[in-house]
């Protein structure tokens, strides 16, 4: 049994830690924000002092990948600077350290599976701010992790699917006593990994646990397009819907994604650990799970609750283009 400091505890990955926490083993302290905020090193020093973890895991980061591109300086100062002060404080006393990262460190340019041995050129302020926090953490920690992921999607969170559903099903509703087919419009020419944090955060803890270090790359297996992992869930969700596949050049955003950026679970493999399962079925999985919620929230009838989308709320949910075209961070 191991101790575990866990920062970010109220995200969308942090959640689904503290949910598997009881069942785990291992013991998790989680501070929120107000209690510690991972830029101030005071607070963070003596968080680490006072629990002193064996492992600590940095779930904290600024997500809203477009939002970030305007506050470069906010955002080195989370996802830069603020890892540097984790993994100095846990240097202190000894415990390891696991930094979750992105794809979006990649430019996808390639066009093919990039392994963990790939060169890394990030075109966004968040990608680099991510990067650099990488780099804080392989030169300060003593035992350092890198796990990059993408595309997230979690039970709590505000995540690309959940905005997908709740469009479907707002788009679908009657007007007039007339039932609509729902339109959405996805960026069909953007490829991923998405990845559910149910099959994600047992491997992070399976990681530590194996003390291995470096970087990993942990997502579900096969590739997909922003458009896929919408018809997907859509159908999974059983709500009729019609997902036209649209361009990357027709939604501008602020922030310039990786056009390819499939990540390939190389070390992981040679380490001769199973394979995530599949997006398909993870999105199968998530949705079957997110509708049984709902149909408990709303007694099997009425709308979908405001928490299904949780719009408002952080993380690198779904980014809605202006002009309605639908594209995720990362
Ligand atoms: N979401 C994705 O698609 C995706 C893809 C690839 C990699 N990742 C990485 O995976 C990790 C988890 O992502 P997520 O989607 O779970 O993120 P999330 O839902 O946006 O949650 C971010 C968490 O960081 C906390 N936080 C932000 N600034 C902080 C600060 N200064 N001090 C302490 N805590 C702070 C937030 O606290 P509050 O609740 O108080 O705001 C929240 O708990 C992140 O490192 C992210 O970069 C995410």
């Amino acid at each position: 049994m191991s101790r575990i400091l866990l920062f970010g505890g109220t995200g969308q990955l942090g959640l689904e830690f503290m949910g598997m926490a009881h069942d785990s083993g291992h013991t998790f302290f989680a501070p929120n924000r107000q209690l510690c905020d991972i830029i101030d090193q005071r607070s963070v020093t003596a968080v680490m002092h006072e629990y002193r973890p064996d492992w600590v895991i940095n779930c904290a980061a600024w997500t809203r990948v477009d939002d970030v591109e305007g506050n470069p300086d906010a955002a080195f100062a989370i996802n830069a600077f603020g890892a540097r002060v984790v993994a100095s404080a846990a240097r202190e006393v000894g415990a390891a350290v696991c930094q979750v990262s992105t794809d979006f460190v990649f430019d996808g340019s390639l066009g093919r599976p990039l392994t963990e041995w790939d060169s890394t050129n990030p075109l966004s302020v968040y990608g680099k701010s991510k990067l650099a926090g990488e780099h804080e953490v392989l030169g300060i920690a003593e035992r350092a992790l890198i796990v990059r992921t993408a595309w997230l999607f979690g039970m709590q969170g505000p995540n690309f699917i959940r905005t997908i559903l709740q469009k479907a099903f707002d788009g679908g509703r009657e007007a007039g006593g007339e039932q609509k087919v729902a339109q959405l419009s996805v960026v069909s020419d953007q490829y991923g990994s998405p990845t559910w944090t149910r099959h994600l955060a047992p491997v992070i803890l399976t990681l530590l646990s194996r003390g291995v270090w470096g970087t990993y790359h942990v997502v579900n297996s096969g590739r997909a397009s922003w458009h896929d992992v919408a018809r997907r869930a859509v159908r999974a969700a059983g709500l009729d819907a019609e997902v036209k596949a649209v361009g990357t050049g027709e939604y501008p955003v602020r922030a310039q994604r990786p056009q390819f950026s499939v990540l390939d679970t190389a070390a992981l493999r040679l380490l001769g650990e199973p394979e995530l399962p599949r997006w398909e079925d993870a999105v199968d999985s998530y949705v079957a799970q997110v509708m049984a919620a709902r149909a408990t929230a709303t007694g099997g009838g009425g709308g979908i609750p405001a928490w299904m989308t949780g719009n408002g709320g952080s993380g690198a949910g779904a980014v809605v283009a202006k002009s309605g075209g639908e594209q995720g961070g990362s």
